[in-house]
């Protein structure tokens, strides 16, 4: 009977929203009948409308109310607060011939004015309900200040960390990647499209945008296609898959095509293997660069090749609306793939509730009520100190004690308001941000005396500072120095050629080491940092990234034990720059690393491991694991597995780990990765307490691409590794026959 009553209540939905459909596409039908020429090249137009600010900014704004008002441009980007935002709509919808709303994007990267995480740090906790829950919160905040759309989630994979943008994606592994990027399209949308609280996702960059030559941002992207979709595209998928409404392409080309040209990558992948039925969105003037880039003459050629190629939408670059016309009267491009750009676009503003409701109930009540309160600023602590990782910690120094006699708090980032935001802080507001020094002077007893020094700057050769600090720091109990990177060092075109510290702070920290007091450094930073000196002499070691405006907080609530730290990598830091770029699931080569043989592949001159490995982090507790168990020593190809294993929690404090299950399918018709993550899960546990953790080992997660570039399970023998992180791990194996 229930099967019934769940089939009855499937297929009303699934009528429901085919009906939905069919009504949308009806409704473009007969605008597209309507519209001009004109008009339908406004829809497929963003101009980036940012005229708060400038000596031009009411000219500026003028040109655009004309331009709404002729239908001429159907979005802005950066055009954001309940009051900008409805002056331009209500032009839209009031004085334009045929009334489409205008949609509203922004860069809401890691919050809006709640300013969250990076999402690389995100990313650490290994959370995707705690990213979830801080993609909705951005959204409930953006939402209530007129904005529509996000560009993000940023779902490039990145393994070389020189890349700046490494800051604002999940690092370098597709099942990990994916997870995350699934968890913020979800944040962002919600369960429906047009739900109160909710803007549209925008998956970018489209695609390989990570895989800069040499991490320059911008740069020349070549790979395999196998590399291509079975590392770098998964996460974009991910995202399809989860619904996202958008999709950006990106700056760079791949084996010789720009990716706002790439029929191939927009059109065959995207629309027809994944069945995407949102836009896409060019990058900022990524369609006129394609011309720079050398496959058009010029703009015109530059349109026509973005246009056939299926961009929908020209970001701030102006050649739709130049050059369109004359294209589609030379016959360079079609009424038919005009009408489907077109339709694609309105379809979302459909979706997304715009017609009915142009105003989405953005108010400055709304505002005041859903920006920046209570609630909010509770979420950001939470998910900053998930995000927390805890490197090193000898001795068992950390957690401190709260009733510590003296405590130096020194380094250029110790009490700075501006970096924790980090590279995408929008609305942000350094007042906003709770400095290490503020969340420490809250936390510890009344009774302890804290000295604070800044010992230098993050850039630049000065030392003069250096004296005060050592001083403080050899009259204290513990030192704890904050070091690390300006916000502006990583994001867009913040690529760096070196991955040490900055300036003289490492320079500074060995000063504050040879004081012989008890050391702490607390790193922020957007990318992995060679940090090999402070590993191998400071004892203990917290990576904080740029946390957000409660970074002193939850670093506070770290060092104090107040929260036990659960985070893990989601990217391998090298020990210098040299080895980049650097990532767990490597192939293993003819001649794998071995450092006391001479001919096989490695660096004579380094340690050739990792200073902190994928997936890696510790906690204030010990977690003890069991062998893996496997449901079966052999499967079939279309069988699938469970992996079990038991951890239990033999220290003193209660605290979370990630276990983490990888794989390795050891002879394949192409080589495979030495260790691939295929699951991951979190799990609280008080002292003594042991739980059984399961996997599924499904068809999907053991197939690959094939010789023939045939994704599908090969026979053969398989590894299972189950650990705490990417090295240290138990291992069983298992066979899978064809039949
Ligand atoms: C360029 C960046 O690459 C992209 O990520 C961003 O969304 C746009 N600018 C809009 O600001």
């Amino acid at each position: 009977m229930k099967k019934i009553i769940f089939a009855i209540f499937l297929c009303s939905t699934l009528l429901l929203a085919s009906s939905k459909d069919n009504t949308i596409e009806q409704k473009i039908d007969s605008l597209l009948t309507l519209m001009t020429l004109d008009e339908k090249i406004g829809q497929l137009t963003q101009y980036s409308g940012n005229y708060e600010t400038g000596p031009s900014a009411g000219t500026v704004k003028n040109e655009f109310q004309k331009l709404v008002k002729e239908g001429k441009v159907g979005s802005f980007l950066n055009v954001h607060g309940a009051t900008n935002t409805h002056e331009m709509q209500k032009i839209a919808v009031e004085q334009s011939r045929l009334k489409i709303p205008l949609l509203f994007g922004y860069d809401v990267i890691h919050g809006y004015r709640t300013t969250f995480p990076i999402p690389l740090a995100e990313a650490s906790s290994w959370d995707p309900q705690a990213v979830e829950k801080s993609a909705r919160i951005s959204a409930i905040e953006a939402a209530a200040a007129g904005v529509h759309w996000t560009f993000a989630p940023m779902v490039d994979i990145a393994r070389d960390p020189r890349w700046g943008r490494i800051a604002e994606g999940s690092g370098e592994d597709p099942y990990l990647g994916s997870a995350m990027a699934a968890a913020r399209v979800k944040g962002f949308q919600g369960n429906s499209y047009g739900e109160k609280g909710t803007i549209l996702s925008c998956a970018k960059h489209f695609a390989a945008y990570g895989g800069a030559e040499g991490g320059r941002d911008y740069n020349t992207v070549d790979m395999s296609e196998r590399t291509l979709r079975e590392i770098y595209l998964l996460p974009y998928k991910a995202a399809v898959d989860a619904g996202a409404a958008t999709i950006m392409s990106s700056f760079n080309e791949i084996a010789g095509v720009p990716s706002t040209g790439s029929k191939f990558l927009l059109t065959d992948v995207l629309r027809k293997e994944w069945h995407f039925d949102g836009f896409v969105v060019s990058d900022w003037t990524s369609i006129p660069e394609m011309h720079t880039h050398g496959v058009a003459a010029n703009d015109a050629e530059s349109a026509m090749l973005a246009l056939n190629a299926g961009t929908d939408m020209d970001m701030e670059g102006g050649v739709y609306r130049k050059h369109l016309p004359q294209l589609l009267k030379e016959g360079k491009v079609s009424e038919q793939t005009l009408n489907e750009a077109v339709r694609r676009i309105l379809r979302v503003k459909l979706r997304l509730g715009l017609f009915a409701d142009p105003y989405r109930n953005a108010s400055p009540e709304a505002e005041k009520k859903d920006i920046y309160n209570a609630a909010h600023i509770a979420a950001t602590r939470d998910v900053a100190r998930k995000s927390i990782v805890l490197l090193k910690n000898e001795k068992d120094i950390l957690p401190l004690k709260k009733e510590i006699k003296t405590l130096a708090v020194v380094g250029p980032l110790a009490n700075n308001t501006e970096e924790p935001l980090g590279p995408w802080h929008q609305q942000g507001r350094p007042s906003d941000v709770v400095t290490v020094l503020d969340g420490i002077t809250k936390t510890v007893s009344s009774d302890t005396k804290i000295l604070f020094a800044k010992g230098c700057d993050i850039v630049g050769n000065d030392t003069k500072g250096f004296d005060e600090a050592v001083s403080i720091a050899k009259k204290s109990d513990v030192v704890i120095v904050v070091v690390g990177e300006a916000a502006e060092m990583s994001g867009e075109a913040a690529s760096r050629s070196s991955l040490t510290l900055p300036g003289k702070q490492e320079k500074f920290v060995e000063a504050i080491q040879a004081t012989g007091t008890p050391v702490v450094v607390v790193l922020m930073n957007g990318r992995p940092l060679a940090v090999t000196w402070i590993a191998e002499h400071v004892s203990a070691i917290v990576e904080a990234w740029f946390l957000g405006v409660q970074s002193g907080n939850a670093i506070a609530d770290v060092l104090f034990g107040e929260y036990t730290p659960s985070g893990k990598l989601p990217v391998t830091f090298p020990r210098t720059v040299g080895q980049v770029p650097y990532y767990y699931n490597y192939k293993n080569t003819g001649r794998p690393m071995d450092e006391k043989q001479k001919y096989n592949s490695k660096y004579i001159d380094i340690s050739n491991t990792p200073l902190f490995p994928f997936g890696y982090g510790l906690s204030y507790t010990t977690f003890e694991y069991s062998s893996p168990r496997l449901s079966a020593s052999k499967i079939t190809k279309k069988e699938s597995l469970k992996v079990v294993v038991d951890v239990k929690n033999i220290g003193r404090r209660a605290g979370e780990e990630v276990v983490q299950l990888y794989i390795r399918d050891e002879y394949g018709s192409v080589t495979r990765p030495v260790k691939e993550l295929k699951g991951f899960q979190k799990i609280a546990l008080v002292p003594g307490e042991k739980k059984s953790v399961e996997f599924t080992l499904t068809p999907e997660l053991l197939s690959m691409y094939d010789i023939n570039m045939k994704w599908g399970v090969e026979a053969g023998t398989f590894k299972v590794y189950v650990g705490t992180n990417s090295v240290d791990v138990q291992e069983a194996s298992f066979e899978v026959s064809e039949l």
